[in-house]
């Protein structure tokens, strides 16, 4: 797939099967993430948590929808996987690297056809239930910044127009 195509395919997918994507296709994301550009360097300032676990999934789901104070919505969308980006160090650089990774694992998920979101409104949710975030076994120091839900999906990704309010401020300094 062309990378023009994957871009303008690419979409915030919010619906799931429930199916695992398969090994490869978990490779081919993280292959993906390993290509992302990351601040001087400093892969080890990165850490990953793959959760498949069910019960987890929906701990951190249920605690997303008390956080929005809406019990009956799910921000993680039933997707079967969530793959949580933490970083041990603060600021734009820690920020960009994670944003970074889940843009390159976002296109992985377009070409592979896998359905794939990009997840901050849990994961802040779970940056303040303690008890729950200890469930995730992250290493001392570090801190969940975002997370790429992945899965199966019957949605597919097609061309689409760039829609009119999707308008930046561009200054230009000649
Ligand atoms: C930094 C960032 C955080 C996001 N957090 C969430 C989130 O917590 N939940 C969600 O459903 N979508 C989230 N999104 C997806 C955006 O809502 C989505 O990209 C935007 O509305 C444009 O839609 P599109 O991705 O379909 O083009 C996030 C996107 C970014 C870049």
């Amino acid at each position: 797939m062309e990378l023009q195509e994957a871009m303008n395919i690419r979409k915030s997918v919010r619906s799931y099967t429930g199916e695992q994507i398969s090994r490869e296709q978990l490779d081919s994301i993280l292959t993906a993430a390993y290509e992302a550009p990351i601040g001087m360097g400093k892969y080890d300032s990165i850490h990953f948590t793959i959760i498949t676990n069910p019960e987890l999934l929906k701990e951190i789901d249920a605690n997303a929808a008390k956080f929005f104070g809406n019990p009956s919505m799910h921000p993680l969308y039933g997707a079967p996987m969530l793959i949580v980006i933490s970083s041990n160090s603060e600021g734009n650089v820690a920020s960009a690297n994670v944003g970074f990774i889940l843009q390159n694992m976002s296109l992985a998920a377009v070409e592979e056809g896998i359905g794939h979101c990009d997840i901050y409104g849990a994961i802040a949710a779970l940056s303040q239930d303690k008890a729950l975030l200890g469930k995730l076994n992250i290493p001392d120091g570090f801190t969940p910044l975002g997370a790429l839900a992945v899965g199966k999906t019957t949605e597919v990704y097609t061309k689409r127009e760039i829609p009119a309010g999707h308008k930046y401020v561009i200054n230009e300094i000649q």
